[in-house]
């Protein structure tokens, strides 16, 4: 059943269209001013609103932006004396379905009456697809996050393991590859970088910087003393080995850069490519400088571990032909400790 609120403050024309409504499956409720309709709409569900335009001194266009009127889409059909067009297209404008200009016949109000009540109809399922739609499409998204969550921080586990795992093959120094990847994040964040995919490309290149190592004899990687110029040639391979090794690992793509490039020196003597200053892509200038200093911190084999104020001058020592000096001024402006920056 319909339900219909007929206001007009004209007792007979309210008894007209309620009987020009009743049996057709509307159930009417006729009042004859805006107090008594609002008191309607605050007490019962309306479907339909046929209301009057000028209710006494009143105007019936206040109902028209009734809260219970907007938030239920009740469908409103506004009666007027008036058949002006700018009035109808005013009532229409507030958002009124339909106008019926007076003196109308039964026929023309049931029609402009069931028009209103299919429309409303209609809007009303089509706002449920919407919500539902909504729902879902926010209810997948979050879904999918988390599973993207889960496989990043997987992926992020394997990383982290697989750094750890070379730390053990290669360097005396513990947890190199955790401390530079560290390390990096903080000059990264000093520097003014905080998009997250490239600290996360930051972080991955600085864990698995030596993969390439991966591809160097033991005998000369553990070989307790000094290199041989063949050797050092040998060793010297691995970032390209390295860049070759995640070349093909997609989600790896950001990383590579630091892989091949964390070997270049800003003045164009490192390698294996020869780059000089900003031809060193930025990531790979900012894992050098953490590189150096675990290294310089922790002490190599034949190589004793320096004081971190001897860190801090050796590093700004090297600014300009190492390093790049703005990424050597955002290190000096962090608190170095014996285990990386102090927070
Ligand atoms: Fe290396
Ligand atoms: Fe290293």
């Amino acid at each position: 059943m319909t339900r219909v609120l007929v206001v007009d403050d004209e007792p007979m024309i309210g008894a007209l269209v309620s009987g020009a409504l009743a049996n057709r499956h509307f159930e009417t409720t006729v009042v004859n001013d805006i107090k008594s309709a609002e008191k309607v709409l605050e007490q019962a569900n309306t479907d339909v609103l046929v209301c009057d335009i000028n209710l006494d001194s009143e105007s019936g266009m206040v109902l028209i932006d009734h809260e219970r009127v907007r938030n239920d889409r009740v469908a409103v059909v506004v009666m007027s004396g008036s058949a002006d067009l700018p009035v109808a297209m005013d009532v229409i404008h507030r958002g009124a379905f339909d106008f019926v200009a007076k003196p109308f016949s039964s026929e023309e109000l049931l029609r402009a009456v069931n028009d209103a009540k299919n429309r409303r109809n209609r809007e009303l399922a089509e706002q449920e697809r919407r919500l539902e739609l909504e729902f879902l499409v926010r209810e997948r998204t979050e879904e999918l996050s988390t599973a993207f969550g889960a496989v990043e921080e997987a992926y992020d586990r394997t990383i982290e393991a697989l750094g750890a795992a070379l730390d053990l093959r290669d360097t005396e120094t513990e947890q190199h590859c955790r401390n530079v990847a560290e390390m990096s994040l903080r000059i990264a964040s000093a520097y003014g970088i905080n998009d997250p995919l490239t600290l996360r490309d930051l972080r991955w290149g600085a864990l698995l910087h030596d993969i390439g190592k991966i591809g160097i004899p033991d005998a000369i990687l553990r070989k307790p003393g000094p290199l041989t110029a063949e050797e050092r040639k040998i060793v010297n391979t691995h970032p390209v080995l390295g860049a070759r090794l995640i070349g093909e690992i997609d989600f790896l793509s950001g990383a590579i850069t630091i892989v091949r490039h964390h070997h270049e020196r800003y003045d164009g003597t490192g390698y294996p490519d020869g780059l000089t200053g900003e031809e060193i892509p930025l990531l790979a200038r900012i894992f050098a400088v953490t590189d150096a200093v675990d290294v310089l911190i922790g002490g190599r084999v034949y190589q004793s571990a320096l004081t971190l104020q001897e860190v801090r001058e050796e590093v700004a020592r090297s600014a300009g032909t190492h390093f790049d000096p703005t990424v050597v001024g955002c290190f000096l402006s962090l608190e170095l400790g014996t285990q990386g920056f102090v927070a």
